[in-house]
């Protein structure tokens, strides 16, 4: 009887198990950062995707793939692994175009040309400071 009382058991983890990790696995499609990160490098930015994502501005503005190919929400969602969108898995010392190897031409050129455009009449913030969080005591480096 206590046999059997524990397969029971086992039986009924084993299921609560595999459907748990079921559930993980659907919840587990790569979204859009809903609080701010922080884009780490020697001159870290906080940024809030979601404050960007109500303005109406599509992942592909930003996101592309290894031949440029816009990344949409979708192809985001089924990436075995959101680290890919690292900018700098691609744009590093070892990127095939020299001009776009450096992090302060991609981030500047994604970032600021946008923010001095503007989008539908609103414009972005250009001053360093607006994007750059401020280090205590020492003052940023060409500001
Ligand atoms: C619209 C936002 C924005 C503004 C405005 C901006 N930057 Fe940046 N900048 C970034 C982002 C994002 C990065 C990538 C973060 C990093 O690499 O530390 C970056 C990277 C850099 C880097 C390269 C850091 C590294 O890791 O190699 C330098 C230097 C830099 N910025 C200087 C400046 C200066 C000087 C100004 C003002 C004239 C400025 N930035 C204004 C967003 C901005
Ligand atoms: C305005 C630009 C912009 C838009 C729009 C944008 N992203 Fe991002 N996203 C970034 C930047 C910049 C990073 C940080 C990249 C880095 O650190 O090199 C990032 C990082 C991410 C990360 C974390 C990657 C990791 O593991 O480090 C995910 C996930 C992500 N974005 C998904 C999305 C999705 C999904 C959308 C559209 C619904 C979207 N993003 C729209 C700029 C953007
Ligand atoms: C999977 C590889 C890959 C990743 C990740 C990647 N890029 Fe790119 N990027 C490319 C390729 C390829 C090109 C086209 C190069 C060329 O035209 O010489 C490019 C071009 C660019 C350009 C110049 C053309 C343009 O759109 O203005 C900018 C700026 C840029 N990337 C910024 C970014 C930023 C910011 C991120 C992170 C949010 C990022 N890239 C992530 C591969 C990548
Ligand atoms: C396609 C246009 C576009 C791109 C690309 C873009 N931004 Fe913005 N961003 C805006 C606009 C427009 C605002 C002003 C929103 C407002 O006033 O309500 C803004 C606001 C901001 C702010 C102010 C606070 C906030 O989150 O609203 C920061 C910081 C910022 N952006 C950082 C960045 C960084 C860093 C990048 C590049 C990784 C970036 N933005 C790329 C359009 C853009």
């Amino acid at each position: 009887m206590k046999t059997q009382k524990n397969i029971t058991t086992i039986v009924a983890i084993t299921i609560g198990l595999t459907l748990g990790i079921g559930v993980a696995q659907a919840n587990e499609q790569i979204k859009a950062p809903a609080k701010a990160i922080t884009i780490t490098g020697k001159k870290p930015v906080k940024f809030n995707h979601t404050s960007h994502l109500e303005l109406g501005i599509a992942c592909a503005e930003c996101h592309h793939d290894q031949q440029h190919n816009p990344r949409t929400a979708e192809t985001i969602g089924a990436l075995p692994d959101s680290g890919i969108l690292q900018c700098a898995t691609c744009h590093n010392s070892d990127f095939t175009n020299p001009k776009l190897q450096k992090r302060k031409i991609i981030f500047h050129t994604n970032c600021k040309t946008c923010h001095e455009a503007g989008l539908n009449g609103k414009k972005g913030p250009t001053k360093c400071s607006s994007c750059h969080i401020k280090k205590k005591r020492k003052a940023i480096e060409g500001c």
